[in-house]
C-alpha cells in the first residue's frame, strides 16, 4: 500500500514537472520535480524489489550520476541534441536488457503452462518483452547515427543502399514473423530465446538502416521521435517488469517526444513522413539559392544611428546567432537602447535554430528578462509599429516566400512579419541561404539593409558605435 502511495506521488511529480516545463518562468522548478519524482521511484524500487544486488545497483547510480555531473557541465548548448540522442539511445538500450533479462530466467517457467498465446498474461507479457527488445534496440542504434551526423563524425548527407525501402519493410515483417513464432508456435524455451535474439539484432540493424537516409540537417526532428521510442521501449519494459511507475513514466516520454515531434513538424509545414523519408535540408546549403538583385548593405555605424533615432525594436534571434554565441553582446546591446529610451521586444519563432526552445535557452543564458521574448503569433502584429527589426542570423523563419509563393518548399510554414517593420536589418556573413537551401526575398525588399559579419561581430560594433552616440 505505501509503495503504491510513494509511486502515485512520484507519477505525480513527473506530471507536475512536465506541466512546469511548458513556461520559461517554471521550467526550472519543473526539472527539479521531475528529478525528485524519479529519484523517489528509484528509491522505492529499489527498496520493494527483493532480489536486488545493492552494489550493482549503487555502482549503477553512482557511474550514471558522475556521467550526467560531466555532462551537464561540459556539453555546450548547441551540443545538446546530441547529447539527448545519446541518453536516448541509452534509455531504449536499457529497456532492451530489461526485457532480455525478464525473459531468459522465465521463459521455461512459463511455457510449461503451454504456448505465451494460451494465456493473456502471458501473451501480454511476452509482447512487451519483445517490445522493449525491438524498439529499444531500435532507439539504441538509431540515435547512435543521430548522434554521429550531428557530431560530424559521419557525413550528414542521406545514405541509402538500393531498394532501402524494400529491405526495411522485409526487416519489419522478419520481426512480425518471429514475434508469431516466439508467441504461438515455438514450446522450447531455447527457441523462444534465440527468436528475441534474432529480434534483437534486426532492430539494431533498422535502427541504421532507418536513420542513415535521414539527412543530417533533419536529426532534432528525428531525435524528438527516437525520443519518445525510447519512452515506449521504456513502458513496453515496464510492463516486462510489472512495474507501473515505469510504463508512467515510459508512456509519459513517450507521449511527450510525439508532440513534440508533431510540434517541430507543423511549426516547419512539413508532416513526419515528409521528415522520414524526404531528405529535405539534406542538400549542401553553402551554395545557392538563387540569385539577388539589388540588395542594399549598411555599415555598423549607419545601423547605430538608425537604432539611436528609434522607439521600438525588435530582435529576431535564429541559428546564426547560437552558432556566433552572441547572445550576451545582443543583451548589452539591448541596454544601451533601453537607456536610450527604445522600446526592445525578441520575436521567437518555434522553429528558430536547431532544437525545440532553443532560441530561449540562448537568450536566457544571456539573462535577459523573458517578459521580453514575445512568440510569434503576438508579436507579429507588433512589427508594423516596429521602426527597426533586427534580423540575427535567422533566415527561412523570416523568409515572406513562406506566405506568398507556393511552390516554395515552406510555403505554409507560419513565420514572422519583420518585412512590416519600417526599417529591417539582416545579420549574416554572406548571401548564402539558411537551413531550407532557398532564396530569401526579404533580402531585396525596399527596407532591408544587409548588414555582413558574424552576428557576435557585428553586435559588439554596433555596441561600440551606439556608445559613441
Ligand atoms: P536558418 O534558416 O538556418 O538561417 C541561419 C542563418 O544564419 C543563415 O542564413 C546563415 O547565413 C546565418 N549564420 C550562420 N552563422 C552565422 C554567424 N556566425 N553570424 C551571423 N549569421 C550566421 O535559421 P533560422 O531562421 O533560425 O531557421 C531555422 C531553420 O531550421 C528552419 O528552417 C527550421 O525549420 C529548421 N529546423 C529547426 C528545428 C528546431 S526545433 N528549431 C529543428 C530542425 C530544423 P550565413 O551563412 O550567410 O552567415
Amino acid at each position: 500500500m505505501l509503495i503504491t502511495l510513494l509511486n502515485l506521488l512520484a507519477a505525480a511529480l513527473f506530471i507536475f514537472g512536465l506541466k512546469k516545463l511548458a513556461s520559461v518562468k517554471t521550467a526550472r522548478l519543473g526539472n527539479q520535480l521531475a528529478a525528485a519524482g524519479m529519484a523517489l521511484a528509484v528509491v522505492v524500487t529499489m527498496v520493494h524489489v527483493t532480489e536486488l544486488s545493492w552494489v550493482y545497483a549503487i555502482l549503477g547510480i553512482l557511474l550514471g550520476s558522475a556521467v550526467g555531473a560531466y555532462a551537464a557541465q561540459k556539453v555546450q548548448m548547441t551540443q545538446m541534441p546530441q547529447m539527448v540522442a545519446l541518453f536516448n539511445g541509452l534509455g531504449g538500450l536499457a529497456s532492451a536488457f530489461v526485457g532480455i533479462a525478464e525473459l531468459l530466467p522465465k521463459a521455461q517457467l512459463y511455457l510449461s503452462m503451454g504456448h505465451f498465446s494460451h494465456h493473456q498474461q502471458t501473451a501480454i507479457w511476452f509482447v512487451a518483452v519483445v517490445l522493449s527488445v525491438l524498439v529499444g534496440g531500435l532507439t539504441f542504434t538509431g540515435s547512435l547515427v543521430a548522434f554521429a551526423k550531428l557530431q560530424e563524425l559521419i557525413s550528414g548527407k542521406p545514405m541509402a543502399l538500393p531498394q532501402q525501402q524494400l529491405i526495411n519493410a522485409g526487416l519489419g515483417i522478419a520481426c512480425v514473423v518471429l514475434t508469431i513464432l516466439g508467441l504461438a508456435i515455438f514450446s522450447s524455451a531455447g527457441w523462444v530465446i534465440t527468436c528475441v535474439m534474432f529480434l534483437l539484432v534486426i532492430s539494431l540493424v533498422l535502427g541504421v538502416s532507418l536513420t542513415m537516409p535521414i539527412g543530417g540537417a533533419d536529426m532534432p526532428v528525428v531525435i524528438s521521435l527516437l525520443n519518445s521510442y525510447s519512452g515506449i521501449a521504456g513502458a513496453a519494459a515496464g510492463f516486462a517488469v510489472g512495474e507501473p511507475i515505469l510504463v508512467i513514466a515510459g508512456a509519459m516520454v513517450g507521449a511527450s517526444g510525439i508532440i513534440l515531434t508533431q510540434i517541430m513538424c507543423k511549426a516547419m509545414n512539413r508532416s513526419i513522413a515528409n521528415v522520414i523519408f524526404g531528405g529535405f535540408g539534406a542538400e549542401d546549403s553553402s551554395g545557392g539559392g538563387g540569385e539577388y538583385k539589388n540588395t542594399k548593405s549598411t555599415s555598423a555605424e549607419e545601423a547605430a544611428m538608425l537604432f539611436d533615432a528609434a522607439q521600438l525594436a525588435i530582435i529576431v534571434p535564429g541559428y546564426g546567432l547560437a552558432v556566433a554565441q552572441a547572445q550576451h553582446a545582443v543583451r548589452e546591446f539591448a541596454n544601451l537602447l533601453e537607456k536610450k529610451g527604445c522600446k526592445v521586444l525578441y520575436a521567437i519563432h518555434p522553429v528558430a535554430g536547431r532544437m525545440p526552445g532553443h532560441m530561449n535557452v540562448l537568450l536566457a543564458e544571456a539573462n535577459i528578462p523573458y517578459e521580453q521574448l514575445v512568440e510569434m503569433d503576438q508579436i507579429n502584429s507588433e512589427f508594423k509599429n516596429a521602426d527597426i527589426a533586427l534580423v540575427l542570423g535567422a533566415n527561412d523563419v523570416v523568409n515572406p516566400a513562406a506566405k506568398t509563393d507556393p511552390k516554395s518548399p515552406i510555403y505554409g510554414m507560419p513565420v514572422l512579419n519583420v518585412e512590416e517593420a519600417r526599417t529591417v536589418i539582416m545579420v549574416k556573413r554572406s548571401m548564402n541561404p539558411g537551413f531550407a537551401g532557398i532564396k530569401n526575398e526579404l533580402f531585396e525588399l525596399e527596407n532591408t539593409l544587409m548588414l555582413f559579419g558574424d552576428a557576435k561581430k557585428v553586435v559588439s560594433d554596433l555596441n561600440e558605435q551606439l556608445k559613441q552616440l
